[in-house]
């Protein structure tokens, strides 16, 4: 099943149910100056969640588009990404628990108008309870109507309870993982489960939240007015489950960039991942609005267009390999008609690059002549995650240089106002 169907599909479903479609929020949040970029579907809807009337109702399906880049390091293994969508329903004070669960089991596993998935491929866990809110009985019980009992899995809260920041609506979870190996795990002990989530053996492809308390600076006060669900499916890791691959990089979201990486002079599946994937989450930061700088989101985008270009370097290619990753996503049949893309994309992809090629270049003949490598940082303002990948780094020494260099620019700063 192609990604388009997918998308299709899951929105049809809701829809035949009473729900609104609404479009993607932007990535750059607009009423939030608290984070950089929108991480979650529930953000844009945080007000609603709260108990302010959506003018579309009190059921709404969408495809929120998110950028999460705070697990940028595990980019290049089988499930993370930077950039990614999120298919989800909601319930703004209107069903609960039993339809949600219904609807997602329904939706995994129906031949006809859902996705087909295999149920004894499923696993699914719920929140155990904890001194916020009690063991969700209702959930485990809901599930038993579909689920052997053997394959529901009770998880503490940092597994089962969702939330965004410090303050806002948060509530227990229930998850569902889906078993993308090729010979099937079976049933599985608790502990064997948890074992194959780490091995990435199983893959988290549908996560119900049901939203029913708030938080305030970090505590959970109490509950809402109203109880609310929000879901979340990363498209990215559905269609993984449904393409029958066993990583996101294999899917047709990634696949064509993948394949215009795959003639490079050193071929390297990790590389060439991180530069789609970096691309990609590049392309649509521009799309929203961003463009390199030294602050904030723009910052967050010159270190993904950076990180691009060594990893491309690392297998001998140059910036018209990124260039033409840039125009696959552009043209990518999944996103084309769905999403407006600004017509400079590829040309600020490039400029930049280009850029930050030369200063490399220029600061690695410096090393080449004998020159510390910690002159990149200071010259280069290059940080050590990219040194690291050009040029061969004593660590230790690296942090040392590190503390001198800011005790000496905070005496430079100190002299500079005594002055
Ligand atoms: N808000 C939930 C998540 O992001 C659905 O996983």
């Amino acid at each position: 099943m192609k990604s388009e169907e997918i998308r299709r599909r899951f929105l049809a479903f809701f829809e035949k149910r009473g729900h609104a479609v609404i479009p993607s929020a932007s990535l750059v949040p607009e009423n939030d100056s608290s984070v950089l970029f929108t991480t979650a579907g529930m953000q844009p809807l945080v007000p609603y969640l709260m108990g302010k009337k959506h003018p579309q109702g009190k059921r709404l399906v969408n495809i929120q588009k998110c950028v999460r880049t705070q697990d940028i390091e595990e980019v290049g293994d089988n499930t993370h990404d930077t950039f990614f969508e999120m298919l989800g329903n909601w319930s703004l004070g209107d069903y609960f628990k039993e339809d949600a669960i219904k609807w997602s089991f329904e939706l995994l596993t129906s031949e006809s108008e859902g996705f087909g998935l295999d149920p004894s491929r499923l696993y699914i866990t719920v929140f155990e309870g904890d001194e916020n809110a009690p063991r969700d009985v209702e959930s485990f019980e809901t599930w038993k109507k579909y689920m052997p009992e053997n394959r529901i899995f009770f998880r503490g809260a940092k597994s089962n309870w969702w939330s965004v920041g410090e303050s806002g609506p948060c509530g227990p979870d229930t998850e569902m993982f889906y078993d993308i190996t090729k010979e099937g795990l079976g049933d599985m002990s608790k502990e064997e489960y948890i074992a194959a989530d780490e091995r990435q053996n199983v893959v988290e492809i549908w996560n119900d939240v049901f939203m029913e308390y708030e938080k305030k600076d970090g505590r959970v006060v109490g509950k809402l007015s109203q109880k609310n669900v929000d879901t979340g499916a990363g498209l990215e890791r559905l269609t993984t489950a449904l393409q029958n691959k066993d990583n996101i990089f294999d899917t047709d979201l990634f696949a064509p960039m993948m394949a215009a990486l795959s003639s490079v002079s050193f071929p390297d599946v990790r590389s060439a991942r991180i530069v789609t994937d970096h691309i990609r989450t590049s392309v649509f930061m521009i799309a929203d609005g961003v463009t390199p700088s030294n602050t904030d989101r723009g910052y967050v985008l010159r270190r993904l267009l950076r990180r691009s270009y060594i990893y491309a370097r690392k297998m001998g290619a140059d910036i018209d390999i990124l260039h033409a990753v840039a125009n696959i996503v552009l043209e990518h049949p999944s996103y084309k008609g769905l999403y407006t893309f600004n017509v400079d994309t590829v040309k600020l992809v490039t400029e930049e690059i280009e850029k930050f090629k030369k200063t490399l270049e220029a600061g690695l003949k410096q090393i080449e002549k004998g020159e510390d490598p910690f002159t990149l940082f200071t010259s280069y303002g290059l940080p050590l995650e990219i040194i690291e990948e050009v040029v061969p780094v004593d660590r230790v020494k690296f942090q040392q240089q590190m503390e001198q260099h800011k005790q000496i620019s905070s005496v430079a700063g100190e002299n500079k106002f005594k002055n």
